[in-house]
């Protein structure tokens, strides 16, 4: 394919992305608790009765992932880390077999020549600190910011890049909307976690300031009104308040978003010094854009309409609609002057099928050309993660939206690199590396 476009700047970080629970299975091997969303899979069974006790196997093939990994030439893999395998009960007691895992993944990177980026938390916390309400408990933030501290001081020596939390808003919407939780859904309740989050991101990043580069990752979509009838506008103007800048503004601008004059939620001033804590990074995670439009059935008066034009949608309902990428980064840059380093932590195209996967392949070049744009413009962005290294378990729609760049046979856990791969290989060879 033609892409000899897609030159980027010398040392910019080529990476793919996992997480935990959807790869590494093992749910309760040597010494592992439970976590939240092994309850969910358990007591419910996500679509298909799928569960994440297995998942990859990544836990037990993992010489063989970094291979796979080596063999893209990746610069950066960003991975999470299991709160529930490393510390079972969320409070105190460490499980060193836990640990050790992730020691050997750093260890096995650092080998390899690729810079480990780790997220601390990618949805999955111990089911005692569910049990004692997660996310809507405010001493959340606090047994959040010990593990944090076990973390850091054991990898704290080799790992130098930092993500604290992975998609809060998700979080949110998944205890919202109950897929994350077997209580039932928490509906507007839920926005309190908002505030629980920030502030566990924030002790995270006093307690990471002297061990590296540290960041957050929130997925954004790029907000336009349906039309410019007052009550679409109004609508989009909502949206963005409780989507795009709902962690953009405490952040950055230490307030919360208001809607009508009022700020979406209440917080202590002291705690948004702590959670405005500067970082060294923001990580993005795009997947589509949102066209909104005015609607009583929606959870805050708004609900996600077809794009002009309606561009076709994946398997998940997002519409494929790369071109809007640049939008959501223009609006970033122009919105929030003081915005530092961006990484684009996640970016990808669910598919169905196997190893034929062009259609990824020209959706993720379309979203590189528009990163590529940006930086032409001027804008800082330091690398890029595809979603996914591998198929996985998409939560609750199970293990049939297909992310990955090597294709995974859920039956005999066998790995086979897809077109992509080869094509994200090719692509990275031709770029200058910062080795
Ligand atoms: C968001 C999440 O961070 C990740 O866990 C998920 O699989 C992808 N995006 C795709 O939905």
């Amino acid at each position: 394919m033609a892409d000899d476009d897609l030159v980027f700047p010398r040392g910019f970080h080529w990476g793919a992305a996992t997480a935990a629970y959807q790869v590494e299975g093992g749910w309760d091997a040597d010494g592992k608790g439970p976590s939240n969303w092994d309850t969910v899979a358990h007591r419910r069974g996500f679509a298909d009765g799928a569960t994440g006790d297995v998942a990859c196997d990544h836990y037990h093939r993992l010489a063989e992932d970094l291979d796979l990994m080596a063999g893209l030439g990746l610069t950066s893999y960003r991975f999470s880390v299991s709160w529930p395998r490393v510390q079972p009960q969320g409070r105190g007691g460490w499980n060193p077999r836990g640990l050790e895992f992730y020691e050997r993944l750093v260890d096995g990177l650092l080998e390899r020549g690729i810079r480990p980026a780790l997220t601390l938390y990618h949805w999955d916390h111990p089911q005692p600190l569910e049990d004692a309400g997660g996310w809507m408990n405010r001493d959340m933030a606090d047994w959040y910011a010990d593990y944090v501290t076990g973390i850091v001081d054991r990898l704290g020596d080799r790992v130098t890049r930092w993500i604290t939390i992975n998609e809060p808003l998700s979080v949110m919407y998944a205890a919202m909307t109950g897929s994350s939780r077997l209580a039932g859904p928490l509906g507007r309740d839920g926005l309190a976690m908002a505030r629980n989050l920030l502030l566990a991101h924030g002790f995270a990043v006093q307690r990471l300031r002297s061990s590296g580069e540290v960041g957050i990752a929130l997925n954004l979509s790029g907000i336009m009104a349906a039309s410019s009838d007052p009550g679409d506008v109004r609508a989009a103007v909502r949206a963005e308040a409780y989507e795009d800048r709902l962690f953009l503004d405490p952040l950055f601008c230490k307030q919360f978003p208001r809607v009508d004059g009022e700020p979406v939620l209440d917080c202590d001033p002291a705690d948004l010094d702590v959670i405005a804590t500067p970082i060294d990074f923001l990580g993005v995670n795009w997947y589509a854009p949102a066209r909104i439009a005015a609607s009583e059935t929606g959870l805050f008066g708004y609900a996600r309409v077809d794009l002009p034009g309606a561009p076709k949608k994946n398997m998940l309902g997002w519409p494929i609609a790369p071109e809007y990428f640049g939008d959501l980064l223009a609006w970033l840059r122009r919105s929030y002057p003081g915005l530092p380093p961006v990484y684009i932590t996640e970016n990808g195209l669910p598919l169905d099928g196997g190893t034929q996967d062009y259609e990824r392949i020209a959706y993720l070049a379309d979203c590189l050309r528009q990163i590529k744009s940006a930086i032409d413009m001027g804008m800082d962005i330091r690398g890029y993660h595809v979603w996914s290294l591998m198929d996985n378990l998409e939560w609750e729609h199970s293990y049939r939206p297909r992310f990955g760049l090597v294709h995974v046979d859920f039956a005999t856990l066998q790995r086979t690199p897809k077109e992509s791969y080869h094509w994200y290989k090719a692509l990275i060879a031709r770029q200058g590396s910062w080795r």
